[in-house]
Parts: C-alpha cells; structure tokens; sequence
C-alpha cells in the first residue's frame, strides 16, 4: 500500500485534504458516531496519511521488510 503511493509528490496541503476526505466518506458511508469509534478512526487516519505522505518525495522508495503496523484503541500498538 505505500509503495503505491510512494514517490508522487505531495502539495503542502494534502494531508489535511486527504484526512477531511477520509472523514467525509466515514460520514457518507454511515459509520458510527459513537466518539470513542470516530476518536480512533480520526486519529488512525490522521497518522495513516502521514505515513503515507512520509514517502512522498519523488524517488522515495519503501524497503520491502517494512513491517504492517497495527492500530488499536490507544494509537499505533
Ligand atoms: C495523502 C493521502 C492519500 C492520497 C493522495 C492517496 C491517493 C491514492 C491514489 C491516487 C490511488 C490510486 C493509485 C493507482 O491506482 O495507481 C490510491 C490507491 C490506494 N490507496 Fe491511497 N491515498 C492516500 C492515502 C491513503 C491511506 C491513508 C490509505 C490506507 C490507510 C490508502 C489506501 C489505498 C489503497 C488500499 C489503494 C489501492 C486501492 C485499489 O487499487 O483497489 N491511501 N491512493
């Protein structure tokens, strides 16, 4: 998934825009809104994007070992 998404440049405000989609389609798709669930989803997709925007330099590449991260109730595990 980021190896997709890698080297493709990034404007600086594409982030924020990445994360409002990303919350706008929680809403479209009627997910919860218990703030607990919303609380976490936000935030997992807060850093998510980040992560995602980490390679975004052209030429950034993703080393194949990279582990999958995993998200739980309190953050990143
Ligand atoms: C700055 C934020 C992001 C942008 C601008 C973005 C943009 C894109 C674009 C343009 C594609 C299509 C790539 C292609 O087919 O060549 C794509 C695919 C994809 N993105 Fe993102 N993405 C972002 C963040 C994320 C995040 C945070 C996730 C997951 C947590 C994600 C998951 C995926 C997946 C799984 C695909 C492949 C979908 C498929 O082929 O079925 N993306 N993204």
């Amino acid at each position: 998934m980021l190896g997709i998404h890698a080297g493709q440049g990034a404007d600086e405000d594409l982030g924020a825009r990445c994360v409002a989609c990303f919350v706008q389609a929680a809403d479209d798709a009627g997910l919860p809104e218990d703030p607990d669930f919303r609380a976490g989803f936000n935030a997992y997709m807060k850093w998510a994007v980040g992560d995602v925007l980490s390679y975004s330099s052209p030429g950034s590449e993703v080393k194949p070992d990279v582990p999958i991260p995993r998200w739980g109730w309190n953050g990143l595990e």
